[in-house]
């Protein structure tokens, strides 16, 4: 949430480079946007913002002429912002800067004491502009440099002062020279250089238009780019070398294509995502899962008696689905638990405990938290991510990396369905190793993983689609839905639920099929759209049967999965070709994934950027 960029250019102009980087990072929050610009006239820094979207700015820019030479502007940074304090507004908006005009600053985090510090600097003589935490920095750094007169050092003197976390990057320009620094506690920082210049973004997809090849900060580390490339400095004000990672996907991935939406796109995609994370780590064998190569091998899945799944939103609903594949598969117990919910427990790990955590950005502040209370309490780390070089995949012992690619869509659909492949991989690979899972039976799972490729080619097709579409037509106006699943499949139907709420606001519930008697059936009427996932399996009859009291009560249901009867017997079904109940939630997911997309897209809802959220939640 919030995106950052900056760059320092060796020559101008730098307005377009850092626009074409907002951009990219838009998803990430859209409240507003702006950019500080070195002013080579006036000896200052140039603040130029607008509430709302990237395109607001374009028209502000347009409309303010720049009067200075853009050929001289060689540095500047550029913000998108979600907001958390004070409203969506262009005095909310990023940069802040200081009293005067030799700075300006943007942030990504949250500052817990900003009350305090603020009360501190208005009783000082300073006037406040904006209702944000972030401008408290603004001030204290403005202050600090007049008497370090060097930015690194006037950064680094007040980072002591803050509780919280923060990614910033400030832009001082005085006496005719250009200054640009970033530090990170907490939200993402990546930088990287080419002859043409240095930049910085709080997210690799606005780096790799210009290069592969990125570094990340780490915590407490301050970076100051010029020109000619960047230095980095440890929390401790030691010069610092991080290794470049190099990114696996080039900016034409991270693009729209022919496609209306980045979901949409993201949807087709999973066929080909399913392939490039499955099939290099079956073994020539066939029958285990070879994870050598990734952190995971010698013993860091040896001797795991128990395993503690965390992670938020639909990376959670993989986890459910992990924790079932794990005790099924590999016959070890397993809890799960949201990230925010954990990191605040008093967990009681047994010996032996294996913490997993599941995100798409690797970044969330919560599963971060959460993973790091987990190996305080003595629990061995392992994460499942999309992200290499994020801050879960560095922090974990060992890692199972989805390969997605760049996923842009708030909403998540490649990547989960990458969970649930790595899930799958990984509770094989569990259950090989303690040969809880029998050579026949392993070889059985992978040889149908292989298979699901075609399998969910067949859900992708335009007949198929068309069907989807008219049963969203149907059902746009109901007033409510209730999504059931059992088993394996009851966190696909909490995810048939978020999906369908996150993107078309309309109210939905995902329930444990079994527990709808409990409660939630006394909300069926004909205006209830009642969403029932059946697999072919040990649970389908008792699936069928919690169908049949729905159907008795007047619900409107529509049956989605492989189990004939109850596709049979319903007016309504989205048939998903058979498979094992293991794999059965990667293919049930996909027709709700495009149900929830179609509603969306027939209510005018903006898919890829919903209202009140952001792709990577960096605040807790
Ligand atoms: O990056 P992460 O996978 O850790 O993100 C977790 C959730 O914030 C994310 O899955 C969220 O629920 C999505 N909007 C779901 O579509």
């Amino acid at each position: 949430m919030c995106g950052i960029v900056g760059a320092f250019l060796a020559t101008g102009p730098v307005t377009p480079v850092l626009l074409d980087g907002l951009r990219v990072l838009e998803y990430r929050g859209y409240d507003s946007a702006g950019l500080a610009l070195a002013d080579g006239t006036s000896q200052g820094v140039r603040v130029i913002k607008s509430e709302g979207r990237i395109a607001n700015l374009d028209n502000r820019l347009a409309e303010t002429p720049l009067d200075f030479d853009a050929e001289d502007l060689c540095a500047g940074i550029g913000h998108t912002r979600w907001a958390t304090h004070g409203p969506p507004s262009d005095v909310n908006a990023h940069p802040h800067g200081g009293t005067g005009t030799r700075l300006a600053l943007v942030h990504n985090g949250i500052i817990e004491n900003y009350t305090e510090l603020k009360a501190e600097l208005q009783s000082a003589g300073v006037t406040f502009r904006s209702d944000t935490d972030s401008e408290v920095l603004a001030h204290l750094i403005e202050r600090a440099l007049e008497e370090a007169g060097d930015l690194v050092e006037a950064v680094r003197s007040i980072l002591g002062r803050l509780e919280g976390y923060y990614a910033l990057a400030v832009l001082d320009r005085h006496g005719g020279r250009n200054q640009l620094v970033c530090a990170r506690s907490g939200p993402p920082l990546a930088l990287c250089s080419t002859p043409g210049g240095t930049y910085l973004a709080s997210d690799i997809l606005a780096l790799v238009a210009h290069s592969n090849r990125v570094v990340f900060l780490d915590d407490g580390d301050i970076g100051r780019l010029q020109a000619n490339g960047f230095e980095i400095w440890d929390k401790d004000g030691r010069p610092a070398e991080r290794l470049a990672t190099t990114v696996e996907f080039n900016s034409a991935e991270a693009g729209l294509g022919h496609w209306p939406h980045f979901m949409l796109k993201e949807i087709f995609e999973q066929p080909d995502v399913l392939a490039r994370t499955a099939f290099g780590r079956i073994a020539a064998s066939g029958d285990d899962v070879d994870f050598e190569d990734e952190r995971l091998g010698g013993d860091t899945l040896a001797d795991v008696q128990r395993v503690q799944v965390i992670a938020c939103g639909t990376a959670l609903h993989a986890g459910q689905i992990a924790a079932y594949l794990i005790e099924g598969l590999a016959g070890i117990p397993t809890d799960v638990d949201f990230a925010s919910e954990f990191r605040y427990r008093s967990p009681c790990l047994v010996p032996g405990t294996l913490a997993l955590c599941i995100s798409q950005s690797g970044e969330t502040a919560d599963t971060l938290a959460a993973a790091r209370l987990a190996v305080k309490h003595g629990a061995r780390l392992v994460s499942i991510c999309n992200v290499d070089g994020s801050s879960q995949v560095r922090e974990s012992e060992g890692v199972v990396l989805t390969h997605a690619g760049p996923e842009i869509g708030v909403a998540s659909t490649k990547a989960f369905t990458a969970q649930l492949v790595s899930a799958v991989l990984l509770a094989v690979r569990l259950g090989r190793s303690r040969e809880s899972l029998s050579r026949e039976d392993a070889a059985e799972v992978l040889s149908e993983l292989r298979i699901l490729r075609s399998k969910m080619g067949s859900l992708l097709t335009k007949e198929y689609v068309e069907d989807i579409k008219h049963l969203a037509r149907s059902h746009m106006e109901q007033t409510g839905f209730l999504f059931l699943g059992r088993g394996v499949n009851f966190p696909v139907a909490l995810e048939g639920a978020l999906k369908l709420k996150e993107i078309s606001y309309m109210h939905a519930e995902g329930y444990a099929a079994g527990e709808m008697k409990h409660g939630p059936i006394a909300l069926i009427d004909s205006g209830m759209s009642v969403f029932v996932i059946n697999a072919a399996g040990p649970l389908a009859g008792k699936v069928r049967a919690n169908m049949e009291q729905v159907q008795a009560r007047g619900g409107r249901v529509v049956c989605v999965g492989s189990d004939p009867e109850s596709l049979t017997a319903t007016e309504e079904a989205l048939a998903v070709p058979e498979t094992l109940e293991w794999l059965s939630p990667i293919l049930n997911t996909i027709p709700l994934q495009l149900f929830a997309y179609h509603v969306a897209r027939l209510r005018g809802c903006d898919i890829d950027k919903p209202r009140n959220l952001a792709k990577s939640v960096t605040v807790e």
